[in-house]
């Protein structure tokens, strides 16, 4: 039974009101605090909105996060049903000055969301609405949309758009931070399709943002820092070729390593090299049923608009020796299912579990640092049983589309990253003794991959980023562009109110799971 409505308040309210703040214990007070959330603030939100109290079974649902490790404290959800509602919120929020977070698909995992204490969660689900323009060339969603919603909606009208390529993560939460995904080759990045943007400011203001505004470069890559998107209006694309894709996937046993990475250097070529149509990915994990004594690797080649991958780009692979192989054709919409990031795939799943990512973009494979990896992966998980549904995922879009667009004309600054790497260190949650265990071996599996491309700046995706790496790793290292969101911010946010997702100043990037520096090892 749901603890709480808002119609149930009134009641709770007078028992509230007529409570002494210095007889009461300390839990009654702090209930009765949210209680006079639900009443003040329930009464300037619209019918359809609800506030949702710990003790109650949606309160549970609307906070359930992805990741287990610093999520935020939440002491009250408002799951609003309007733009309005969440102007609302945010003024109500700042005259009560307590922090609020804008909760999407909830998979959002970077380590300075912990800094949240008592926040109030927007949560951003009912707002889901789809409308296509016209014309055909654009179509505005809800802030609150679902990538699979989207994906299916305009799919319905012959459309498609970019999208994360995940079902169960957000439109936005990706989006405002450049937001990769399997169209991205052909249209660029989620960001790139952005027309305008409905967006509640710091200070409740509701604005709308396109070309013509101040925000406009900080929305397409920082987006997070500066406001609650509410609504967004995008580009969208005619489905080609009846949306024809095709994949083919290899596993191979650990003493193929090297051999594989460099036929993926050597034949599916990448950047610029990589053919627009062609996309793999690969990742080390542990299949005791294949071997139970080291990690395997799983290698996905994915290609658009055949009914089956290119024998030139498959027969390398199969030359390799996989230890099994399939393919298989179908839709766009198939993509998810292929590579488990649908809705009912592990990925999706909220388990309780800490998942924490260390995040590097890549130009090419070093196969001798991705041996040291598969080798330090093995050591590892074999090791300490608790870690061994941890992950090494190297994703290789395809990128013509994010390449095509000046690096300087949005705050995604990382364009020319070909692979997006990243140790996805998985494990139940104990102390933090295993905390610190788990960060310090995703970022040594980030150093040695790291160290071994030879590059001299660390490009971490900052929707991947695990906290530590700091706003130059995640904004780009060019003065200007940390000079000019903090400028940006300074006139938007003064008071840093979305400061909790990966904020532009240092001394906020709280990163408690962290090893101290002189515990990294840094491989030689
Ligand atoms: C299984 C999985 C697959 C993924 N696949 C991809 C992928 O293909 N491409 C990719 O780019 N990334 C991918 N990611 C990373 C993804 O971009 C981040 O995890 C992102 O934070 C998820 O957004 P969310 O809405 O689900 O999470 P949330 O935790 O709800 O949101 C994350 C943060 O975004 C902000 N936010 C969300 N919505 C809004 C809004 N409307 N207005 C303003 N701020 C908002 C808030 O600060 C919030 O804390 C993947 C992650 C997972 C777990
Ligand atoms: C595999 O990924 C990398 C990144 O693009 C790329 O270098 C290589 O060409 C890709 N092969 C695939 C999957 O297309
Ligand atoms: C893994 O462990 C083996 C055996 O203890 C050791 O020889 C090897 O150096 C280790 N490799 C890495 C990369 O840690
Ligand atoms: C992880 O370790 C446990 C305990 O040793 C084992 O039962 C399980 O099969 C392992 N899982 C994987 C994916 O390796
Ligand atoms: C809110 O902030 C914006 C941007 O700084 C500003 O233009 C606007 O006047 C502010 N609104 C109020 C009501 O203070």
């Amino acid at each position: 039974m749901e603890f709480l409505m808002i119609a149930a308040a009134g009641l709770m309210q007078s028992f509230c009101d007529n409570l002494s703040p210095n007889a009461a214990p300390g839990f009654l007070s702090s209930l009765c605090k949210n209680e006079n959330i639900a009443t003040d603030l329930g009464a300037h939100l619209s019918s359809a909105a609800n506030v949702w109290l710990p003790g109650s079974t949606t309160f549970n649902t609307a906070t359930t996060r992805w990741s287990s490790l610093d999520a935020p404290g939440i002491s009250v959800v408002v799951e609003v049903a309007t733009e309005n509602d969440v102007a609302e919120t945010v003024k109500y929020a700042n005259a009560n000055n307590l922090p609020f977070l804008a909760y999407n698909g909830g998979h959002g995992a970077i380590e300075t969301l912990g800094a949240i204490e008592n926040g109030i969660e927007i949560w951003l689900g009912k707002l889901t609405s789809v409308s296509i323009a016209e014309d055909g060339q654009t179509a505005t969603f809800g802030g609150g949309i679902r990538s699979k919603q989207v994906t299916d909606a305009l799919w319905a009208a012959g459309k498609q758009t970019v999208t994360g390529a995940c079902e169960c993560t957000s439109l936005l939460g990706p989006g405002l931070g450049g937001g990769h995904g399997f169209l991205q080759g052909q249209y660029g990045l989620i960001a790139d399709q952005f027309e305008s943007l409905n967006m509640v400011l710091a200070n409740g203001t509701q604005v709308t943002v396109n070309k013509d505004s101040e925000l406009w470069w900080a929305v397409k890559g920082a987006g997070h820092n500066f406001g609650i998107v509410t609504s967004v209006t995008s580009k969208i694309y005619d489905v080609q070729n009846d949306g024809l894709w095709s994949y083919k996937s290899f596993y191979y046993t650990y003493d193929k390593v090297e051999e594989l990475y460099n036929a993926i250097n050597r034949y599916l070529g990448t950047g610029k090299k990589q053919a627009m149509n062609l996309m793999n990915y690969s990742f080390f994990f542990n299949y005791p049923a294949i071997d139970p004594n080291h990690p395997v690797i799983a290698f996905f080649i994915l290609q658009q608009g055949v009914g089956a991958v290119e024998e030139k780009y498959a027969e390398p692979f199969e030359k390799i020796g996989p230890i099994m192989s399939t393919g298989g054709k179908g839709t766009y919409k198939d993509l998810p299912t292929w590579t488990s990031n649908a809705d009912d795939s592990l990925p999706c799943q909220k388990l309780g579990l800490v998942n924490a990512r260390f995040p590097v973009d890549l130009q090419s494979y070093n196969p001798s640092a991705q041996r040291l990896a598969f080798d330090a992966f093995t050591n590892f998980t074999q090791k300490f049983p608790a870690f061994n549904n941890s992950l090494v995922l190297f994703e290789g879009y395809s990128t013509q589309g994010v390449q095509n667009i000046q690096a300087d004309s949005t705050a995604f600054s990382h364009r020319e990253g070909n692979l997006l790497v990243t140790p996805l260190i998985i494990y139940p949650p104990t102390d933090r003794k295993r905390d610190l265990q788990g960060s310090r071996f995703g970022e040594h599996l980030r150093q040695v991959l790291y160290h071994g491309s030879g590059q001299d700046e660390m490009h971490s995706y900052v929707n991947y980023a695990f906290g530590s790496e700091g706003p130059e790793a995640w904004y780009g290292y060019e003065p200007w562009r940390l000079e000019r969101l903090r400028s940006l911010k300074a006139k938007y946010d003064p008071k840093g109110r979305f400061n909790f997702y990966a904020p532009f100043d240092r001394r906020k990037v709280h990163s408690p799971h962290y090893p101290s520096r002189k515990k990294v090892y840094i491989s030689n």
